[in-house]
């Protein structure tokens, strides 16, 4: 379990692709506990910088140690902006992605997917689900693995509001005591609702990273200021 002692360092972070820098040199302190909001507009490089942090890519350079605690690298699940689903049942998608398949899990599995609102819908073909169900499937299974860390990239995105609540209210009320969180966003009321700091990226650098009260009430930079006040989304 992540703890308030653990640090996630950056240490000199860069990516670059075809000669262009889509994150430049990055240094940064994050808490190991709590929501940690990656927030800026479209194309900023939220989505570059969450795969930086669950592995999915490997910097051009630098480096992100895990300092002072006993929080592990290893379990991190990640949460795309597209639903990933597997071509079976509601249930199966979940006990799929398990090592090992017990009587423990298979509980908690339903216990999951009640969680998510998907328990009348457990044998339905998972693929036939709506975008906002299959969002909290994906939700359910990421947790299923029992990850220290969840990244969420912008999982609210493409989705109805009623799941958009549920998916946050199940972040903030069960999740985020137990779990480091990441979660993308380029929506600043989502960024209001679920921050506990944010990390704010602007061209492909971070341009501000404070409490989530420091950022809205005192934000440091012109571009955050606009952003806060709604002129770029
Ligand atoms: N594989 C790639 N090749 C070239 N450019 C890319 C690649 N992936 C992302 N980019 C560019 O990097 C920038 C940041 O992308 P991304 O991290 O996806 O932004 P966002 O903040 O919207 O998640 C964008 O301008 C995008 O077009
Ligand atoms: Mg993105």
């Amino acid at each position: 379990m992540a703890s308030e002692d653990t640090q996630i360092r950056i240490n000199g972070l860069s990516f670059d692709i075809e000669g262009k820098t889509l994150l430049h040199n990055t240094n940064l302190s994050l808490n190991g506990d709590g929501i940690t909001v990656f927030l800026g507009a479209n194309g900023a490089g939220k989505t570059i910088f969450l795969k930086l942090l669950t592995g999915l890519l490997t910097p051009c350079s630098g480096s992100i140690t895990f300092e002072g605690g006993n929080i592990s690298i290893k379990t991190r699940a990640f949460v795309s902006q597209e639903p990933v689903i597997l071509r079976r049942t509601v249930l199966k998608n979940m006990l799929f992605v398990l090592e090992k398949i017990t009587s423990e899990k298979s509980t908690l599995a339903k216990e999951l997917l009640s969680l998510m609102g998907l328990d009348t819908k457990e044998h339905q073909n998972a693929l036939t689900l709506s975008a906002g169900e299959k969002q909290r499937l994906c939700l359910a299974r990421a947790i299923i693995t029992d990850p220290e860390i969840l990244l969420l990239d912008e999982p609210t995105a493409n989705i109805e509001p009623n799941s958009t609540t549920l998916i946050e209210k199940y972040l903030i009320q069960k999740v985020r005591s137990s779990r480091k969180i990441f979660f993308v966003t380029h929506d600043i009321n989502q960024a209001r609702r679920l921050a506990d700091e944010i990390v704010f990226i602007h061209t492909g650098r971070v341009i501000e990273h404070s409490s989530a009260k420091n950022f809205f009430e005192n934000p440091k930079t012109r571009e955050a200021r606009k952003y806060i006040s709604g002129k770029i989304n």
